[in-house]
């Protein structure tokens, strides 16, 4: 058992990890403790000692209540706040109510343990192949308005991971406007910490930084649209003078690919709230009556052995419990990718040149990059129009891919669903499915649009087109690619009222057409890339084993990279190729034994002229 309930307390125990909470007497939810495993009796015992005492309220703030005038909801450890009733840290939940009022308090009323692990409804998650993750779902209900929350919880007790959900059901009979929805919220006793982040740009993914908390605020978040190269949503928050094996550290992950958002606050009072969620910038959400609003589930971990303690839980949970389907354990082939080697000027024969190249080193697989489809000559037209280019490959994908067997090589193929240029026969003939403001100029963004992934239909089209590219020839592997990051959010799908949700239904469309294509087509590798490593999260690999990590392929950077992708990703999900020399983004002239023995850490392959290895 690794959920028990003591009398009002609750305790989630992992092999080396306890979390406990306890219901107080107001019916809020207050934490307890969490990090090494302490012995609870079954009776409770040693569970006071765990327990703050509050004798008297603190100058200056507010009671609860008149009848628990000690209680200062400002200063004590929560599983989940809001703010107006005292509580003025950074928040779990934010919400509107229909008489304007912004004060939320969630109370408790039930709790199941039970070993479940439901598929949430619009979102993914992690699972247990042997249904061995006991789940806690503590149901609470707002005191004014009747609103519901349910906090869920899943222990993973073999990897030391805890993951957490919550769901908000409206049960009032109003609207409401959801304006933060957390996934995450841990308050800690003390203060002390330092935040690691990994924060980057095009081509200089995963730079770390590490931010001793002060007090105050602290945030890594992102605005993109995506989990974003500027702040990867991967933190890892330590004691200082955490070392790589000795130490207590933290790690926390979102099961994201949107906009995110990590914030940790140090109280006045030597408490630190972390808490991480869906970022609540610009996010507005109308939640009718009878309607629940979920939000994507993070999962955390603890470790008394430094980074590289957590590091390698962290890596279990995700090579078991969030990576799954076919290639979940399979070898995956040695590729070889034509960028690098053609960019966009590919023909058949040029192709196949590389091919045999390759196949005379030993590549498994060849995957034809961007260029093949439309008219597409460089990056300033066709996507969208996934039809292939006759002039480039007189016998089609079906033609290429069959020859390239015969080499005895699988074959891939790089699309880029979500996008759209303005100059494509799709736009031309629906220039309502992007991401616009009607009859206001766009910020351009490598000539393309978003397609608007919140509208039904546009994903149907993704998934119908997709379905006709993947069945075009004989394809084994695709690369799915997002190349632009997000401007002038607005969906002409939705009414002005619900602007505010294009960002997270944006995510929600995307996951439904991964989830139909790669359902569809179980036996395809597909690799997720954004820009390099701008959609690098959990979330993703959900539905796709593997994600190119950066389109920095330069041995020295990559190394660099790949030693914060590790701290909480395995290397089994991140793609790594050897390149050109001298390097395409860097122009750094490596040894190739280098390129090769950086590459060879991660799903490795090739992505270079192998006709001309002179460099
Ligand atoms: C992005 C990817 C690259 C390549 C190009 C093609 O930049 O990260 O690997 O596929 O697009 O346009």
């Amino acid at each position: 058992m690794s959920i028990r309930r003591i009398d009002q307390a609750f305790l989630l125990e992992t092999e080396h990890t306890s979390y406990l909470f306890q219901v107080l007497d107001t019916g809020h939810l207050e934490h307890l403790y969490y990090g090494r495993r302490v012995y609870i009796g079954a009776q409770g015992e040693g569970l006071q000692a765990l327990a703050e005492r509050r004798a008297f309220s603190l100058g200056n703030t507010n009671s609860y209540d008149s009848a628990h005038q000690s209680l200062t909801l400002e200063n004590i450890c929560l599983e989940m706040s809001a703010y107006g009733k005292g509580d003025i840290r950074e928040p779990f939940l934010e919400i509107t109510h229909a008489d304007g009022s912004y004060t939320s308090d969630f109370l408790f009323r039930e709790a199941q343990i039970s070993r479940e692990k439901p598929a949430y409804a619009t979102l993914p998650g992690s699972y247990s192949e042997d249904g061995n993750a006991e789940h806690l779902c503590v149901t609470l209900q707002d005191k004014g308005y009747g609103l519901e929350l349910e906090l869920h919880y899943y222990v993973y007790q073999e990897c030391d991971v805890i993951a957490r959900s919550c769901r908000l059901i409206n049960g009032s009979e109003s609207t409401v406007q959801v304006q933060r929805l957390m996934s995450l919220q841990l308050d800690l006793a003390d203060t002390g910490y330092v935040m690691t982040s990994f924060t980057g740009a095009w081509a200089r993914e995963m730079h770390r930084s590490d931010l001793p908390l002060q007090a105050g605020r602290t945030v890594n978040a992102s605005y993109t649209g995506t989990t974003s190269s500027r702040a990867n949503s991967f933190v890892m928050p330590s004691r200082k003078g955490t070392t790589e094996d000795t130490g207590e550290c933290m790690g926390f992950h979102l099961l994201y690919s949107g906009n995110h958002y990590e914030a940790a606050e140090v109280s006045p009072y030597g408490k630190t709230r972390l808490v991480t969620g869906m970022n609540p910038q610009s996010f507005c959400w109308q939640l009718a009556p009878g309607e629940a609003l979920e939000a994507p589930e993070a999962a955390f971990t603890w470790s008394g052995e430094g980074f590289n303690g957590m590091s390698g839980q962290l890596h279990e949970f995700i090579r078991e419990h969030i990576v799954r389907g076919q290639w979940k354990k399979k070898e995956r082939p040695v590729l070889l990718n034509s960028w690098e080697a053609a960019y966009f000027d590919i023909h058949e024969a040029k192709l196949l040149k590389l091919a045999r190249a390759g196949k005379s080193v030993g590549i498994e697989l060849f995957v034809m990059d961007d260029g093949w489809f439309g008219e597409r000559e460089d990056d300033t037209s066709s996507l969208g129009d996934w039809q292939e280019n006759r002039k480039k490959l007189p016998g089609g994908v079906a033609g290429l891919s069959k020859k390239i067997r015969e080499l005895g090589m699988d074959f891939g193929i790089w699309v880029e669903p979500e996008m759209v240029n303005t100059d494509s026969r799709l736009y031309r003939e629906h220039p309502d499915w992007t991401l616009e403001i009607p009859g206001k100029a766009h910020s351009e963004g490598r000539h393309q649009r978003l397609l608007d992934l919140t509208n039904p239909r546009v994903q149907d089209y993704i998934i119908d087109s997709m379905t006709k590219v993947f069945e075009s020839g004989e394809i084994s592997y695709v690369k799915w690619d997002m190349n632009r990051t997000f401007t002038d959010y607005y969906a002409p799908s939705l009414p002005p009222d619900r602007q505010g949700e294009v960002a997270h239904r944006y995510v929600l469309g995307l996951y439904r057409c991964m989830k139909v294509l790669t359902e569809r087509f179980p036996h395809i590798l597909f690799e997720g890339c954004s820009a390099g490593g701008n959609r690098f999260d959990p979330g993703i690999l959900c539905y796709f084993p593997q994600i190119w990590a950066s389109d920095n392929t330069d041995a020295l950077c990559r190394a660099k990279m790949q030693h914060s992708y590790s701290y909480g990703y395995p290397l089994s999900v991140l793609g790594a190729h050897v390149s050109g020399c001298p390097n395409h983004q860097t122009l750094r002239r490596t040894p190739l034994e280098s390129r090769f023995g950086v590459a060879a850490f991660g799903i490795f392959g090739y992505e270079c002229n192998l006709c001309d290895l002179s460099g």
